[in-house]
């Protein structure tokens, strides 16, 4: 999408590497590896909306892992280096391991990280240890049960979540991130206590304002919690210093807290976008470039990779579109919203 033209400091432009519109560069690539999901949490997957009768992507229209790996080192050779696998629940995709291993193992790979449910993960976390994946997210909203029930649509508990995590620790994948996303008067109340249970842990709680991803999550701006208020809370109980970005970009804005426990953070796109520095590529699972998670729709990379194009040729067209990118949408979201824009849905596109 495109908004009012903008400066760009001289700065921001990288001499050598590729950069958007904007003066940004490209450096994580998401990568959604299936659209489909064993939750459906309301703000994602409303149930409603995705039922039995839905029109997932059959197999043949997502991308191999051949495809993905080969698409990937078309990003990597325009200067990416951080990569994330997510969906959808990636865990749902068949042999996801032998996916990691490929990705991990790319020449110019410096990050790989996965984005779950956790609901799977008990079962594959050592798999994925030994494939090289180092690090992961799991995403849980409460620790209540009934308040876990209506954030995931009914599906799954916080005990399968936990006994994830703990597989996970016990595989040696760190750091270990929780996100949380947090809508005013369903889990805001529970979030103390999930900080409770993590801190002193190790394990980093990452808490989201709820956005306004898709075009079927029913977005209010009155269910955000902005961040600042959440951590005003917090505060109130643990007292929190502010900690430096630890690299450009980084969309977290992180919190230690003063006693020692550990650090937090907050990914605050509706009440403090990070626009600016956004140098995320998303690849959906039936491989459309997305320039922004709040397009309203990609560019295929399958199709002419299928048609035969040469690496060259898909980094040409890959460059082409990122040249031309000047996506801003956090920053320009009432007036775009006001203009019905529409999105492409965040399980297909990749959270
Ligand atoms: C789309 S999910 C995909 C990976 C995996 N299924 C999971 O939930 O971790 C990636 C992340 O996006 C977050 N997310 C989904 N919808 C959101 C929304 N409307 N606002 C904020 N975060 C959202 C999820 O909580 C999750 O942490
Ligand atoms: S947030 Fe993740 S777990 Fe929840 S419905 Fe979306 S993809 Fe599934």
């Amino acid at each position: 999408m495109s908004g009012p033209s903008v400066q760009i400091h001289p700065l921001r432009r990288r001499p050598s590497g590729l950069a958007d519109g904007l003066g940004r560069p490209l450096h994580d690539l998401r990568l959604s590896v299936i659209d489909r999901c064993n939750f459906r949490c309301p703000y994602c997957m409303p149930r409603e909306q995705y039922h039995e009768h839905y029109r997932f992507l059959r197999s043949a229209e997502r991308l191999s892992f051949e495809e993905i790996s080969r698409l990937t080192s078309v990003f990597l050779s325009l200067g990416a280096t951080k990569l994330r696998i997510t969906g959808g629940e990636p865990l749902l995709r068949a042999g996801l391991t032998d996916l990691v291993g490929d990705l991990t193992s790319l020449p110019g790979v410096e990050d790989v990280a996965l984005t779950t449910n956790g609901v799977l993960l008990s079962q594959h976390a050592a798999a994925l240890r030994a494939a090289g994946l180092k690090r992961i997210t799991v995403s849980l909203d409460s620790l209540d049960p009934a308040i876990f029930a209506t954030m995931a649509g009914g599906w799954g508990n916080p005990d399968e979540v936990l006994r994830g995590i703990q597989a996970a620790q016990h595989a040696g994948l760190a750091p270990i991130k929780i996100n949380t996303v947090v809508q005013r008067g369903v889990n805001d109340d529970s979030v103390l206590d999930l900080l409770e249970r993590f801190r002193g842990t190790g394990i980093i709680v990452r808490f989201i304002e709820y956005m306004d991803v898709g075009n079927r999550n029913d977005w209010r701006r009155e269910r955000v919690l902005p961040s600042q208020e959440l951590q005003a809370r917090i505060h109130a109980r643990w007292p929190l210093q502010a900690l430096d970005a630890g690299y450009r970009g980084e969309v977290a804005r992180r919190y230690a807290f003063a006693d020692g426990a550990g650090e937090i953070g907050f990914i605050s796109s509706v009440t403090q976008p990070f626009c600016g520095d956004c140098s995320r590529a998303r690849l959906s699972s039936d491989g459309k470039l997305h320039t922004c998670l709040f397009a309203t729709d990609g560019i295929s990379l399958r199709d002419p990779l299928r048609a035969g194009a040469s690496d060259v040729e898909l980094a040409a067209l890959v460059r082409a579109v990122w040249e031309r990118r000047r996506d801003r949408y956090s920053e320009l979201r009432d007036e775009l919203r006001a203009r019905g824009a529409r999105h492409a849905e965040m399980n297909y596109l990749g959270g």
